[in-house]
């Protein structure tokens, strides 16, 4: 975001002016110092502290309390300026630092001050700058009589407290200087305020992001004809933009993602000043309006997840400006040739993710030599990747997943000299290929993660795949691919996350995998960023950070025989070990219950045989828990956390047996009965949660039925 410039300089150098000043109050008068006054209304803010982060030490009776850390006087030894921001200060902010007759500027971000914000403030008759972000700070903002005369404050800073209620319309009439306000991340209610547009005539910022506001985007915005910056993001905003905000020329800078706004962006296009348009997560629907072109200084336009449709105007070509171009997950349709991407030379992101494009990858894409993301999955694209791909030298992320793309081998030898390349995923193409086996392949130093699943393809693990030495994460299922898994795995120092399931894989499983590094430390797996945020195990829950992503082991449906190996004990920093669906026999291995960060475990669909082990309640942090269909006995536990699952992760092992289940346990072999405690089902309930907030059980775009995995 822009910063917004709202201080006024004048043209002295101040140093000079300063340095003068000091000289001159010196020689005039060496003993003059603040008032009494005013140093008995700082003191009193001290009184209303609980910590003081040691301020008593420099706020001494005895001294000039021009002198004290974080104040200063003007030259009238008047305090101007109270700037007490990250100084650990906990408490109440004490009413008194309104008497400060002379006080401009109040900064008390960053603390831990808690209950309301003093009336005197907000209404002081001489503070331009209150800025009281990022506190615990309680309550609602106070109705000002409005017979109150105008009150000179220009920037109000409440964002990240505890604030509710509504907000008051009297406070804003009587504020005629206002220029910013600032009261994102709190919990206000009600409309967004319109009152400052028409009391304050140069009004510029208003960011409400991260509230509960309801209703529409008030036609009265209309009246704020200063206003350069709208941000009103993650609240509960309904109805349609309306055309009074389209008249509010001086727009730089909208943001109303995660609302429920509807109806056509039209209008947009009369304000030709916008920088940055993010209108992601709504519910717009109608095109992207032929006079886009007018809007010259668009740099960043966010249309994700809505219901918009339509070609894309070729009139987007003349927005020149353009650095982040986001429309993923919408209905547009057409082909994208019609835009010529020459002239968006500045473009680093384009993302186009889950729309009805159709018609061959436009070759123009390939000279915006500034991208560093690129993703056109799931559209109706056909064709070849071109070479021109290589112009792409800052290329970091490429995902081109389900585009019928042929020729595996073409593709990845096109790709392998792209050297910025960190993130590729190619996955639900190439059908009933052959993996490249060969040495033919080689580059990709940077990779960190890699997909290439559901291509039905046929082969091998390639050897080349050991030379990624920074691969992070790797996705190869839903291919035929056969043998057994290479012990090179454990040479990949970064790999946390391996998905190899649905495949035809055999032989034992190797105990290679219990040295892979990442998987047996804490340690944080990937240093890289996506460029753009990824979808890992469920659809919407997003991954910004590769590092965020949990550390998984997916060998499921494969043909893979013999005992689970003892080994895999050591796998500790495993969170999702899956097994299923193979033809894995013996017991249980007991160290598999020194995976304690398992919250994963999925050894159903075997012929595993022997108890349940008990050791298993050790693994506290279990959400999902699945040994059906095996063939193992004796009874199920009836404590801990293996007793909170439900009978089906236990169902299809007739020798099982149970107070819940048809098969009850004999007296002999009857483990203590006891009854699930409050605790135990209210920690599963937490660690469900958890589990829900990691691995996404999305319930939120169910409707759309989308893959597993995508890029
Ligand atoms: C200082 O402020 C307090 C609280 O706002 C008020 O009660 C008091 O009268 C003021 N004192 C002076 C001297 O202005
Ligand atoms: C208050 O201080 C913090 C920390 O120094 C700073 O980031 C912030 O910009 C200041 N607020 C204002 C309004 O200048
Ligand atoms: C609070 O907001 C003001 C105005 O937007 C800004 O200048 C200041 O830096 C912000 N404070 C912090 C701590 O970011
Ligand atoms: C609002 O304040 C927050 C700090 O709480 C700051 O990060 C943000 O940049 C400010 N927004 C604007 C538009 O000034
Ligand atoms: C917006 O939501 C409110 C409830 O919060 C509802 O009463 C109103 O009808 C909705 N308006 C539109 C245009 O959907
Ligand atoms: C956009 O501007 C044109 C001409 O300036 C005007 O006729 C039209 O009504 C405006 N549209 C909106 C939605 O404000
Ligand atoms: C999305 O738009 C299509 C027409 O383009 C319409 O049929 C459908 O109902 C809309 N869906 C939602 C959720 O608004
Ligand atoms: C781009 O803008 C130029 C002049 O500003 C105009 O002549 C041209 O028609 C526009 N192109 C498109 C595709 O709208
Ligand atoms: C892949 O694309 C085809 C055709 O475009 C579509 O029918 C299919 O559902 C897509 N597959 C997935 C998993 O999205
Ligand atoms: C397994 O992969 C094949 C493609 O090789 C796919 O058609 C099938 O749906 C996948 N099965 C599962 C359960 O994911
Ligand atoms: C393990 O993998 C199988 C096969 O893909 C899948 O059906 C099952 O849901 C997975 N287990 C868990 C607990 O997610
Ligand atoms: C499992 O942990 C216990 C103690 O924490 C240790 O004694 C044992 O050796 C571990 N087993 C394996 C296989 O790591």
């Amino acid at each position: 975001m822009q910063p917004l410039s709202h201080s006024h300089r004048n043209g002295f150098p101040v140093p000079f002016f300063g340095l003068a000043l000091v000289l001159l109050v010196c020689l005039d008068s060496p003993t003059s110092s603040c008032t009494d006054q005013e140093k008995s209304s700082l003191l009193q803010l001290l009184t209303g502290l609980s910590s003081d982060g040691g301020l008593t030490a420099s706020w001494r009776i005895d001294t000039d309390c021009c002198t004290w850390e974080g104040i200063t006087c003007n030259q009238d030894r008047i305090v101007t300026d109270v700037s007490l921001a990250s100084r650990g200060l906990k408490g109440s902010i004490s009413p008194f630092l309104g008497n400060l007759t002379g006080l401009l500027r109040l900064n008390l971000s960053q603390n831990s001050l808690s209950g309301g914000l003093p009336l005197e403030l907000v209404s002081s008759s001489s503070i331009l700058v209150l800025d009281v972000s990022f506190n615990c700070l309680t309550g609602g903002l106070s109705e000002l009589p409005s017979s109150t005369p105008a009150r000179p404050l220009q920037v109000l800073n409440i964002s990240s407290n505890f604030f509710t209620g509504r907000f008051p319309s009297t406070t804003w009439e009587v504020m005629k200087s206002l220029v910013v306000l600032n009261a994102s991340t709190n919990s206000f209610t009600g409309q967004i305020p319109t009152t400052p547009c028409v009391s304050a005539p140069s009004f510029a910022v208003l960011e409400l992001s991260f509230n509960q506001l309801s209703g529409n985007i008030p036609p009265g915005l209309g009246n704020c004809l200063a206003l350069k910056l709208l941000s009103a993001g993650y609240n509960n905003l309904n109805g349609t933009l309306p055309d009074e905000l389209f008249k509010v020329r001086s727009l730089q800078y909208i943001s109303l993602p995660n609302n429920r706004l509807e109806g056509a962006l039209n209008g947009i296009i009369n304000l030709t000043n916008l920088v940055t348009l993010d209108l992601g997560k709504n519910e717009l629907s109608g095109n992207i309006p032929d006079s886009i072109g007018e809007l010259k200084r668009l740099e960043e336009i966010h249309l994700g997840h809505n219901n918009m449709s339509g070609e894309l105007p070729s009139a987007l070509s003349n927005c020149t400006n353009l650095i982040t171009v986001d429309l993923k997950a919408n209905q547009f349709s057409g082909e994208l040739t019609k835009v010529n991407f020459v002239s968006l030379s500045k473009l680093r992101k384009l993302d186009l993710v889950f729309n009805d494009f159709t018609g061959t990858i436009p070759e123009s894409i390939y000279s915006c030599s500034k991208l560093t993301a690129l993703r056109l999955s799931y559209n109706h694209f056909h064709g070849q990747l071109s070479e021109k791909i290589g112009n792409l030298k800052s290329l970091r992320f490429l995902s081109l997943v389900n585009l019928s793309l042929t020729n595996i081998k073409r593709t990845l030898q096109i790709l392998e000299s792209s050297r910025s390349l960190n993130t590729l995923f190619i996955g639900f193409n190439f059908l009933h290929e052959t993996m490249p086996e060969d040495d033919s392949i080689d580059g990709f130093e940077n990779l960190q993660v890699l997909s290439m699943s559901y291509c039905s393809m046929s082969g091998t693990i390639p050897d080349w795949l050991s030379k990624l030495t920074n691969l992070g994460m790797l996705f190869l299922q839903g291919n035929q691919l056969t043998g057994p898994i290479p012990d090179w795995i454990s040479t990949l120092n970064f790999l946390f996350h391996l998905d190899i399931s649905n495949n035809s894989f055999t032989g034992e499983i190797s105990t290679a995998l219990a040295e892979m590094p990442m998987l047996k430390s804490d340690k944080i797996a990937a240093k890289a960023f996506f460029e753009l945020p990824v979808y890992v195990f469920s659809p919407f829950i997003q991954y910004i950070n590769a590092g965020a992503c949990p550390k998984v082991l997916n060998l499921a449906v494969n043909k893979f025989t013999g005992v689970i190996p003892g080994e895999m004990g050591q796998l500790r920093a495993l969170v999702s070990l899956n097994l299923s669906y193979n033809k894995l026999s013996g017991e249980i291995p007991q160290p598999i219950c020194n995976l304690t960060n398992l919250q994963m475990l999925d050894l159903s669909s075997n012929h595993l045989t022997g108890t349940i082990l008990a050791a298993l309640n050790n693994l506290h942090f279990l959400s999902k828990f699945n040994i059906s269909d095996n063939d193992l006995e004796g009874p199920i536990p009836t404590v801990g956390q293996l007793s909170t699952f439900p009978d089906s992760s236990f169902d299809g092992n007739p020798k099982l047996c149970g107070p819940m289940i048809v098969n009850h346990c004999g007296s002999a072999e009857a483990g203590p009965e006891s009854i699930i405690s409050r605790e135990q089902i209210g920690s599963k309930v937490i660690f469900a949660i958890s589990f829900g907030a990691f691995f996404g059980v999305g319930v939120l775009y169910d409707q759309m039925v989308l893959a597993r995995y995508f890029g």
